[in-house]
């Protein structure tokens, strides 16, 4: 294939026309001399027209080509009319098909009719009535065009205030390809994103359609050379053979192959590519455009959402850097702050707490024990602590609080960190809360982080085996802890364990 024939068919957007562009009809009889007249008359009203002799020869037409109209004789050999017809209400949407009939068989054209024909036309014809009906014809297509393009802008409006609503990278790209498969009926969409570390642009994800075929499932798709082609032309429109090359495995039956950039702040993000095997389907101009939007409000979206995936690395990473920074201070503690999250997180799960939450819950227990840090004391000393000391220590729930709350991004983990040594009968400190005035964050803190100083060694006493742990957390629910809480933990820690023994993992201590 020549480059030249190439070059034509990845069109410029200026030089393309949409809404005049040329509506093409394909007339279908094994008479020749029929076959000559429409043709002629047809082309001199400004339509593009097309001629097979039969409707065998006119299966295989479409399945190279998009046309507006069909104007299928009814008597031919090999394929007749109607099921000339019947092969077009299959496999080709919103394709006109009328009927040529002789005046004896206008029952046949009126059976026509009820299959799905838009009119038929009685032979011998005045051509005066079939330019008229064609012209019909074309009008309804248009409105019908009109239909699915406004529709088409209504699902595009609808995702894009979905994709400014998440800041999530799976739910924005789930999003498009879900959006694009459904409204341009193809077989195939995927995304190729730029990887930040290398630079090189990888499939990041795809869908099908449900009915897809197995070939569909086997195309691959040349990356680079999409790239190169988008790089030089801005984008790749090509169909039937045309598109082969942008393949290396080519689906059967490929028939139309579209590739667009991904572009936010002024760089190439990715790019978005969409195919179609099924015989006759192209991708139109109007589509290529709606998809030029689609794929600028989506490389926003994904920019914003790798943005704040980013920042929320560095978020957790931070808290990290806190965390090990206190258990740095001593050995004893090593680990509690990783335990207490893990046990934090049975019991929030076992409450079913949203996913926001489970997210504060984790952050939270990473950070509970902050303000030790602002404890001028060995609080981990062998023996027991002095009285003064124990005030000392009772202070570090509030210094823990004063410690974040300069820090705006963990504001919302003061309550958790605040009050993770209050009691359900109001016995606990700082601030001596009662029931469910404790923010519940911090009813789960105060169970998981009993139940790791308990099982784990201390400067002045040996660990408590699990089964004596849990009975003191049996017994001081109701007094010490949320009893609902209580058992969320219980539960989730008996189950947390048989899996671990089934998997082989050992429970931590
Ligand atoms: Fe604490």
């Amino acid at each position: 294939m020549s480059q030249t024939s190439i070059k034509l068919n990845l069109v410029n957007i200026d030089a393309v026309p949409t809404s005049t562009d040329v509506s093409k009809i394909l007339v279908v009889d094994d008479e020749k001399v029929i076959r000559e007249i429409l043709a002629d008359f047809l082309t001199l009203e400004g339509f593009e027209v097309v001629t097979a002799a039969d409707g065998a020869a006119a299966v295989e037409v479409l399945k190279k080509n998009h046309f507006n109209m069909v104007i299928s004789d009814l008597k031919m050999p090999r394929m007749g009319g109607l099921e000339l017809l019947e092969h077009i209400q299959d496999h080709h949407d919103n394709l006109l098909t009328v009927i040529m009939t002789g005046f004896g068989t206008v029952e046949t054209a009126i059976e026509a009719m009820k299959k799905g024909a838009y009119d038929y036309i009685l032979k011998p014809f005045k051509v005066e009535e079939v330019v008229h009906i064609v012209h019909r014809g074309m009008e309804k297509q248009r409105l019908i065009s009109e239909n699915i393009r406004l529709k088409e802008i209504l699902s595009l409006h609808q995702l894009s205030e979905q994709l400014q609503s998440t800041l999530s990278l799976d739910e924005v790209i789930e999003s498009v390809l879900a959006a694009l498969i459904k409204n341009l009926k193809c077989d195939y969409v995927g995304i190729n994103l730029r990887a930040k570390s290398s630079g090189r642009f990888t499939q990041q994800s795809q869908q099908t359609d449900p009915d897809a075929s197995a070939d569909v499932m086997a195309a691959a798709l040349d990356a680079d050379l999409i790239l190169d082609e988008i790089r030089h032309n801005k984008y790749v429109l090509a169909q039937n053979e045309e598109a082969y090359r942008f393949f290396k495995v080519v689906p059967a039956d490929l028939s139309s192959f579209i590739a667009l950039p991904m572009v936010a702040r002024q760089e190439a993000i990715g790019f978005l590519t969409a195919f179609s095997c099924t015989p006759g389907f192209h991708f139109t101009v109007g589509q290529r455009k709606m998809m030029d939007i689609l794929c600028s409000r989506s490389a926003a979206a994904i920019d914003n959402a790798e943005l704040y995936g980013g920042l929320k690395q560095s978020f957790r990473q931070t808290i990290q850097a806190l965390a090990r920074a206190l258990e740095a201070m001593d050995t004893y503690t090593a680990g509690h702050s990783d335990r207490v999250t893990l046990y934090s997180r049975i019991v929030a799960r076992q409450l079913h707490v949203s996913e926001d939450e489970l997210e504060i819950i984790t952050q939270a227990a990473m950070l509970h024990d902050i303000g030790k840090l602002g404890c001028h004391t060995n609080l981990n000393k062998p023996g027991k602590l002095t009285d003064e000391e124990y005030e000392i220590f009772k202070q570090h729930p509030t210094y823990g609080k004063e410690i974040l709350e300069p820090i705006e991004f963990l504001n919302n983990v003061i309550p958790g960190v605040e009050y993770h040594h209050e009691r359900w009968d109001g016995k606990g400190y700082p601030a001596g809360l009662k029931g469910t005035d404790i923010p519940l964050v911090a009813r789960i803190l105060s169970v998981a982080d009993a139940y790791d100083a308990m099982t784990s060694d201390r400067a002045y006493r040996k660990a408590l085996l699990h089964e004596n742990a849990v009975d003191e957390i049996k017994k001081f629910a109701g007094s010490q802890f949320d009893p609902t809480t209580a058992e969320a933990f219980l539960e989730g820690i008996e189950e947390y364990r048989q899996d671990c023994l089934r998997r082989n993992i050992p429970v931590p201590k």
